[in-house]
């Protein structure tokens, strides 16, 4: 017996992500690029990250040729640039600030973070294609990123959940007993 797709991604739309804005640049198309938030990283030494692009998507043909992409990690103010790259249209980056990186691949002002990166290697992912890549460049900013969870826009204002402080912290210990341990 098979997965339902609809229930799958119910399921699966459970795992809270950040959403990134996956762009490269096609010449002589020029830019293209869309909302992914199946992005990973994969290794520190040599530096690699992955993405997952279905294959019906306009911008998959544009990473193939090009062998180059950036990953923009959208801060927690640019929901409206998730939903705008998620359509289908050529008109995605009228208006949207960007610089260029290697190759010419968009670095949208105002994200989190970015990636710059030479894909390596395509392996089918069912109607995906998982494009593993070596990172050439990263950068961060201070902007917090935005989250994606059950099909809504989120952010990560609020506490840390009880008990983890001491996760980023190693002073504060929030258990009362704990601290006279
Ligand atoms: C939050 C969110 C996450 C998404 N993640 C992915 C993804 O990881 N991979 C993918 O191929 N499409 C993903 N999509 C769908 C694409 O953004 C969408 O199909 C888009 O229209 C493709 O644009 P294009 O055909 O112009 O390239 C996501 C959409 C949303 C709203």
């Amino acid at each position: 017996m098979g997965v339902d797709p609809l229930h799958l991604r119910h399921v699966l739309s459970r795992y809270p992500t950040g959403v990134t804005i996956v762009g490269t640049r096609h010449r002589p198309l020029g830019v293209c690029g869309l909302t992914v938030n199946a992005f990973t990283s994969v290794s520190l030494e040599p530096p690699m990250v992955l993405v997952c692009v279905d294959r019906s998507s306009n911008t998959h043909g544009c990473i193939e040729a090009a062998g180059l992409f950036s990953v923009n990690v959208l801060s927690a103010g640019q929901a409206a640039l998730a939903v705008r790259f998620a359509q289908k249209r050529d008109d995605k980056f009228d208006g949207v600030p960007y610089r260029e990186g290697e190759g010419g691949v968009p670095l949208i002002e105002g994200a989190s973070a970015w990636v710059e990166a030479r894909v390596e290697a395509a392996f089918d992912g069912g109607d995906h294609t998982i494009f593993l890549a070596h990172v050439l460049r990263a950068e961060q900013s201070d902007e917090p990123p935005l989250v994606f969870h059950r099909g809504s826009y989120a952010r990560l204002d609020g506490d840390a959940p009880p008990g983890t402080d001491a996760v980023t912290d190693p002073d504060a210990v929030t258990d009362p007993a704990a601290r006279e341990r």
